[in-house]
């Protein structure tokens, strides 16, 4: 790090570049110190021979005093997956003196593919708490069929310890399994009021946070003075409502509408949930969520005598609209999403904040000097076949986008296969408000094709001859 830059496009804004120019920083390309820090006080401890040891040593020096020796111990011993390191391997997992030894032999044995269901079952009841989360969040891959393991994992609902806990809650929702399920709402309940566990059991459920919502408001054990069961029900309904599926928000719409007398602080907190969501996060203009029809729940609730309701019913009203909806713009009307289409939809919101995302951000509205905005660009809604090429060659600037122009270039990102492009555009298109068609993997497929000799970026003036 002596050099002073980061040599990357990314960090090297025109301000920066400046610095770097006035200061000389590029320069200096020779320099760097190495220093050796020693204790004054304390004598070296022994040399170590590790990469000559046997592994049989290497096991030994994974319950170390020094920290440098139980990690090299345990990369030697992964690289070199040796197995006759297994046993007593195993052996240290289980039985080992030493937590810290324990800890690392399951890693090991994760490392080396060696972890079996008897090893793991012994772990998760470790008398340690990082022992059990470890042996919890490393059995993950082996619950979907090792049914006892699961029975086991259900046994540490309630652990003691607090990261047991909190690793459980998020173990338990990489299980779809119904008693699995069971299990995570105990651990809701218990522990509504750790903002962490009750974020981990969120995190799980991606997709299935309204049944959850459904099974926890019947439950007549949350109560209200519970610090976090207001906060459990708000962060569910915000989860539901941000997804923006019509039915599902007609669902939960229902959800606050339907609640018996009595349970009005219930009532309030998924409104409070639903109102949540459109005040926090990025400045995005929120779009009102497009339903298929007047939802007779919100009906229910614009005309609750109860103030609160009534009031937060008011507030709601404009993130909603349906075809006809009174005071709200002529609503052309939009296709839904088929099946297909919608698969698309959630494999490209993952595809794109893992690729098109570290740009353009995932809230989509770009980011100075980095790349411009897709929410309401006319690149980004516009013709497909421009969209599709932008994609599979990349965009050399200048460009304008939305009335402001960037100079700037994006590369070309082809080596997502035909499925995966349609389902990114498929997101970009129907995410944030949109309303854009769908693409298909046929489209892109031809792109492709037609392009196959192209490797130079494309410019704004190529991009509108297409149709
Ligand atoms: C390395 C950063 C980077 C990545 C990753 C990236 N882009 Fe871009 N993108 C840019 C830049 C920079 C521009 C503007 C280029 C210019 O000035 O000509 C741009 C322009 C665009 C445009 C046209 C202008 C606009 O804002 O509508 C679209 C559409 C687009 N990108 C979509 C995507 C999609 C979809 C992905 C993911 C598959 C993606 N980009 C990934 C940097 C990136």
């Amino acid at each position: 790090m002596y050099h002073g830059i980061l040599e990357h496009r990314l960090y090297i804004t025109s301000y920066l570049r400046q610095q770097i120019l006035d200061r000389r920083l590029d320069q200096h390309t020779d320099l760097g110190r190495i220093y050796r820090v020693v204790s004054e006080s304390k004598p070296p401890g022994a040399k170590p021979h590790l990469s000559e040891a046997g592994s049989e040593e290497l096991v030994k020096c994974l319950s170390h005093s020094n920290g440098w020796w139980r990690d090299t111990a345990q990369r030697l011993l992964v690289e070199r997956n040796d197995s006759s390191a297994v046993g007593p391997l195993k052996q240290l997992a289980t039985s080992g003196e030493n937590p810290l030894g324990r800890l690392h032999a399951l890693w090991t044995l994760e490392g080396m593919r060696q972890l079996d269901s008897p090893t793991l079952k012994r772990a998760l009841s470790d008398t340690h708490p990082e022992a059990r989360a470890a042996a919890m969040r490393i059995s993950e891959p082996l619950l979907k069929n090792q049914p006892e393991l699961v029975g086991e994992l259900l046994k540490r609902v309630g652990d003691a310890a607090p990261g047991a806990r909190l690793q459980l809650a998020l173990t338990l929702g990489e299980v779809l399994d119904p008693r699995a399920e069971d299990a995570l709402a105990k651990v809701a309940r218990q522990n509504a009021a750790d903002v962490y566990i009750r974020d981990a059991v969120i995190s799980g459920l991606a997709g299935r946070e309204l049944e959850f919502l459904e099974r926890l408001l019947e439950d007549k054990s949350l109560r209200e003075e519970a610090t976090g069961s207001g906060n459990l029900f708000r962060a569910l309904a915000g989860c539901v409502f941000t997804e923006a599926k019509p039915d599902r928000v007609n669902r939960l719409l229902a959800l606050a509408a339907n609640r018996p007398s009595g349970e009005e602080w219930r009532q309030l907190a998924v409104l409070d949930g639903i109102l949540g969501t459109a005040s926090q996060g990025p400045k995005v203009k929120t779009k009102p969520v497009r339903l298929n029809a007047e939802p007779a729940a919100f009906a229910a609730l614009d005309k609750c005598e109860k103030k609160e309701i009534q009031e937060r019913a008011k507030r709601i009203a404009p993130l909603i609209t349906w075809p006809g909806k009174p005071g709200a713009d002529a609503e052309v009307a939009v296709k839904p999403l088929t099946p297909d289409e919608q698969k698309r939809f959630d494999q490209g919101k993952e595809l794109y904040l893992i690729s098109c995302g570290a740009c353009h951000q995932p809230h989509g509205l770009g980011q100075d000097g980095l790349a411009p905005p897709l929410v309401d660009s006319e690149w980004a809604l516009g013709s497909s076949q421009r969209l599709v090429r932008i994609v599979l060659q990349g965009l050399h600037g200048p460009i304008n986008v939305k009335g402001k122009s960037f100079q700037l270039d994006m590369p070309a990102l082809s080596v997502f296969d035909d499925d995966q492009i349609a389902s990114i555009l498929t997101y970009v298109r129907r995410e944030w408000g949109h309303t854009g068609s769908p693409v298909e993997p046929e489209l892109v497929k031809k792109a492709r094709a037609e392009t196959e000799k192209r490797e130079e970026a494309w410019s704004e003036a190529e991009l509108l001859k297409i149709p």
